[in-house]
């Protein structure tokens, strides 16, 4: 059975103190929990190496928020691939909804950001999904083939091995109102099928997660259906216990 991959993004929160608590909570009880998930901790640039010096030795995986297109030079306040790569980090989150809203990322920037990641042997968290507005003009799945196409366009038919797709619609984003499970389950197919298309992989390999309001009580619904391969969870993996808890729901269910 495929492991379940769950995310901690945590966006700009968090400090040392908290840090702190929260890697010794997660150092004490995450090692039952491992064997059917790969557990990935993307906090603020700031805290990575920190972090990764207590992960490293318990086999959970360091993950970026974002990374600047420039592998290094006169980019005052980036962050380059390499030094990402330098510090331990395997995963880096690309095209996140919040980055191209707040910071104007459109999908060939994106795109060129997501190459960057795989040429960089890294394994890049591509997020893509529609706003409310264009769920209500059913444009769900014309963004969705747009936001796909053009990684196609840049990397051909192998782009998504090795990749990890988030399906992360805006509206359920930070909203406390998630997405409906079999709603998630229709668009993870229609990504699948519309790969399935244009590359000859294996869909095995595809790997496609749900984000939006995921917390430990509604984590169930999601992680029980075979096409949602795990979660990116943000303000609810803020607190351990939560997140904990979410990692444990989606053991409970690789293990029947
Ligand atoms: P949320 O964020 O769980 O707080 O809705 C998810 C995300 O933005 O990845």
């Amino acid at each position: 059975m495929k492991k379940k991959i769950i995310i901690a993004n945590w966006k700009l929160n968090s400090n040392i103190k908290n840090i702190s608590i929260f890697l010794k909570n997660l150092q004490l009880n995450i090692s039952s929990y491992l064997k059917y998930n790969t557990v990935i901790i993307a906090p603020p640039t700031i805290y990575l190496e920190r972090i990764y010096k207590k992960i490293n030795n318990l086999n959970i995986f360091l993950g970026a928020q974002d990374v600047d297109i420039h592998k290094q030079g006169a980019f005052t306040g980036e962050t380059s691939i390499l030094m990402l790569k330098d510090i331990g980090v395997k995963y880096v989150i690309v095209g996140h909804s919040e980055r191209r809203l707040f910071h104007n990322e459109n999908n060939k920037l994106i795109a060129k950001k997501f190459g960057l990641i795989k040429n960089s042997y890294l394994i890049p968290i591509l997020c893509i999904g529609e706003s409310e507005d264009e769920k209500r003009n059913n444009k769900t799945e014309e963004i969705i083939k747009n936001q796909l196409d053009i990684i196609f366009e840049f990397f051909g038919e192998k782009a998504f091995v090795n990749s990890i797709i988030a399906y992360e619609p805006i509206w359920a984003i930070g909203t406390g109102l998630s997405a409906d499970p079999e709603y998630v389950e229709s668009i993870h197919q229609f990504i699948k099928d519309y790969i399935n298309q244009y590359s000859s992989n294996n869909l095995e390999e595809i790997i496609i997660q749900y984000g939006g309001s995921i917390n430990a009580k509604n984590a169930k619904s999601f992680l029980e259906k075979s096409s949602i391969d795990g979660l990116l969870v943000g303000s609810a993996s803020l607190d351990c216990k939560e997140f904990l808890e979410i990692i444990k729901v989606s053991n409970e269910i690789l293990c029947k």
